[in-house]
């Protein structure tokens, strides 16, 4: 998934679902003030994020063991809205990072395992205040069914990778986002069948 190119650690894939996800945030983030993102990797949304919208501080986290591969990046950033990376577990409890009033994340619901996602949105069910803005890109797949035959063969990639990895239910995120007080406000079909989809707590 990450190769080091050069200096700092890289995404390919991070590269290229930039720009259709930063066209999205513009308008879920519009009138934001500080974003949580958790499971940063290798910090190449976090820096583009950050740099085109210069209204969001931008507080990019990653498990404590991949700290290492998300700082470098981070420390060569030349704005000021882009906060230190801290670690963030999201099975901690309490987590040690305040909420603020929007979150993101990308590509991180079929790594973690499913009991990981729940403990997520129970986290932030319990210490989101409302009208909070989630944001969560990847693939998904809808009624029981895979999108695409490439999502069917990364399903399979991933279940070689580790046993709790695996693309999730729609129908299952949204409704523990509900649990946790969300509602679904878009959902966003995006290049490569992945989808942007984006709550708002109330
Ligand atoms: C495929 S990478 C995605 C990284 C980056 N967001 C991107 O789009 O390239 C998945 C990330 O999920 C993180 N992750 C896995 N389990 C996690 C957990 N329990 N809490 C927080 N992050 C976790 C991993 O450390 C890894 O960086």
């Amino acid at each position: 998934m990450m190769a080091d190119r050069g200096a700092l650690p890289f995404s390919q894939s991070c590269e290229n679902n930039k720009p259709y996800i930063l066209n999205i945030l513009c308008t879920a983030f519009a009138g934001r003030r500080q974003v949580l993102e958790i499971a940063s990797g290798t910090g190449q949304h976090a820096c583009h994020f950050a740099a085109a919208m210069p209204w969001l501080q931008w507080q990019p986290t990653e498990l404590p063991d991949n700290l290492p591969l998300l700082q470098p990046r981070c420390a060569v950033y030349t704005g000021d809205n882009l906060l230190p990376p801290l670690a963030l577990d999201v099975r901690d409890n309490p987590w040690p990072v305040p909420i603020p009033d929007a979150v993101f994340s990308a590509n991180s619901l079929h790594i973690m395992s499913f009991e990981s996602v729940q403990r997520l949105f129970a986290a932030l069910g319990r210490h989101a205040a409302d009208d909070v803005v989630l944001a969560i890109y990847g693939p998904f797949n809808y009624r029981g069914e895979y999108t695409s035959p490439s999502n069917a063969r990364f399903d399979s990639w991933l279940a070689q990778q580790h046993p709790d990895s695996a693309i999730r239910h729609f129908e299952d995120v949204d409704r523990l986002a509900r649990e946790a007080g969300f509602h679904l406000r878009a959902d966003h079909a995006m290049p490569a069948n992945n989808r942007l989809l984006v709550w708002v707590k109330s």
